[in-house]
């Protein structure tokens, strides 16, 4: 009897795999990092090559660190970097080109010229999303029309589309040889040519952006057997498919309209389970599939997208060199009493939710000869807990749901002065759950689900346990002026980029 579920997290960083017993524990886990590939300036790569490569070695180690074999495996779940986008050929299973990170900026104008006409939000009605260099379609037609052939083998079908679950499912299941070319619902709703009504590729839409339909993957459920692995180990039913973040919400166990989370990665993505129909945000956010399982409903969520959270963490240390290790910002940031009047504005990509700029661009600001390598590692981490405000009143807003308490995971909860700056900024409590990795876990959970090892929701809900709350402890005053001098320099970051630079 296998007593295990198996998770692919492939993340904008790094790839994971970790083992779940039925008690939603991790059993062991394995992790590689693969290279940020920065061409130009706002230009973001990935070689799909490598992250298969790394999803193959992980799988492997992750496996044999748990002592486990395949057959005690009841299934492998995938969640993965959502909005990424690539093209390979079906015949050798080698990509056109390097994928195009969901933060690649090189469709701006693209996209500017498309909401020239009709306005930024002239999709969301039927796609959820407002028109954004973030979403996968502008970087799909960026490819067809950029590299030599794409499109006439993407009309004869030849060569195929995928975010990177499309891709890794693919060589999962045989590669060339037979492997199955499909997505999920949630990570087709990051395309923007998905109908979030009928769950199904849009033709208008595919029109908009000059997409072949041969190209497209089939559109599954989130939560049901698509296949079984050919590789790296045979036999393993593959089911459980969810962008990242929907998966955090599934790991977070929000199964009910109303419940949300906030994860901290490289960027920061707030959702909210809002039930069966999709609810239209008029704030700034996004409307999206959270999950469908097979025979249920679809569930909807609205969510907040951050950008640059934990990356700019990363920033600071590689770019900056302030920092040797992402863990050592927050001793520099209490080496200060405060952001000393500083602000960073991250907008490396522009501004996601809710201001949605792609002509902003990041700035540090409030400098004096007091500031200092504090005030500044302070401010970076203050930034991660404006943007969460900003995406929460929206949510609040939109939904007419108060957030009471916010639900956090993701790397960058391990920080207590974040944690805590972030409770105060909100004033509401934070909390932390037991198991962090919520990304993973929710993958496993729907793959569990699909396949019987785990029985209802309710069995799901069991295994959730708060590790860390935080609670709000900074005055009223303090509070607003904080977030006031965030409002400003935000204000400052827009229409930096010239529309015909
Ligand atoms: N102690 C810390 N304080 C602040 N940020 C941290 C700390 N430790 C890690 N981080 C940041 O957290 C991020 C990693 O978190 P996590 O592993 O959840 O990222 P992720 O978004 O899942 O990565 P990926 O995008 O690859 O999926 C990095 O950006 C890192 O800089
Ligand atoms: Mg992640």
């Amino acid at each position: 009897m296998p007593d295990a579920v198996g998770a692919i997290d492939q993340g904008t960083t790094s790839t994971r795999f970790i083992v779940f017993d039925r008690r939603g524990i991790i059993l062991a886990q394995a992790q590689r990092e693969h290279e940020q590939i920065f061409p130009r300036p706002g230009w973001v790569e990935h070689d799909p090559r490598e992250i298969w490569r790394n999803t193959h070695a992980v799988m492997r180690e992750g496996l044999a660190r748990a002592g486990l074999e395949p057959r005690d495996l009841a299934a492998v779940g995938i969640t993965n970097q959502r909005e990424t986008a690539l093209l390979w050929d079906r015949r050798t299973g080698e990509p056109l080109h390097h994928a195009l990170v969901w933060q690649d900026t090189r469709t701006d104008r693209h996209v500017a010229a498309l909401a020239r006409d009709g306005g930024r939000d002239r999709f969301r009605a039927v796609t959820g999303l407002p028109l954004a260099s973030y979403f996968s379609a502008s970087k799909l037609a960026w490819l067809l029309d950029h590299v030599e052939g794409a499109r006439a083998l993407a009309e004869d079908g030849t060569a195929l589309f995928g975010t990177i679950d499309s891709w890794l499912v693919w060589n999962l299941t045989g590669g060339p040889d037979g492997g199955l070319h499909v997505t999920d619902v949630t990570n087709a709703s990051r395309t923007q040519l998905m109908s979030l009504e009928t769950l199904e590729w849009d033709d208008a839409m595919l029109g908009v952006f000059r997409i072949p339909r041969a190209v497209l993957p089939k559109i599954v459920s989130s939560g049901g057997v698509c296949g079984e692995t050919r590789a790296p180990f045979p036999g393993v039913p593959v089911g459980g498919i969810l962008g990242d973040q929907q998966a955090a919400l599934f790991g977070q166990t929000c199964f009910s309209a109303g419940e949300a989370k906030n994860t901290y990665g490289t960027g920061c993505f707030a959702l909210m389970n809002t039930g069966p129909e999709p609810v239209a945000s008029t704030a700034g956010l996004v409307t999206t599939v959270a999950y469908k399982i097979d025979g249920h409903p679809p569930a909807y969520a609205l969510e907040g997208s951050i950008a640059i959270t934990g990356a700019l963490v990363q920033w600071l240390r590689d770019n900056l060199g302030l920092i040797g290790a992402s863990g050592e910002i927050e001793g520099l940031a209490r080496s200060v009493e405060d952001n000393g009047g500083v602000y960073v504005v991250p907008a490396f990509s522009g501004l996601y939710a809710p201001h949605w700029r792609d002509d902003a661009r990041g700035l540090i600001i409030g400098l004096t000869r007091y500031a200092n390598k504090g005030h500044i590692a302070r401010a970076c981490l203050e930034a991660t807990a404006y943007q969460t405000r900003e995406v929460l009143e929206a949510m609040e807003r939109d939904s007419g749901c108060p957030i009471a308490e916010l639900r956090c995971d993701g790397g960058m909860t391990v920080n207590d002065l974040l944690m805590q700056f972030q409770a105060d900024i909100l004033d509401r409590p934070t909390l932390r759950p037991k198991v962090s990795e919520t990304t993973a876990l929710g993958a496993a959970y729907a793959a569990g689900l699909a396949t019987g090892f785990w029985k209802t929701l309710e069995d799901l809900r069991d295994n959730w346990a708060v590790d860390k709350r935080w609670h709000p402890r900074i005055a009223a005053e303090e509070r607003r002026a904080l977030f006031a001098g965030w409002g400003r320099a935000v204000e400052r970051s827009f229409g930096w980029v010239e529309e015909n630079a």
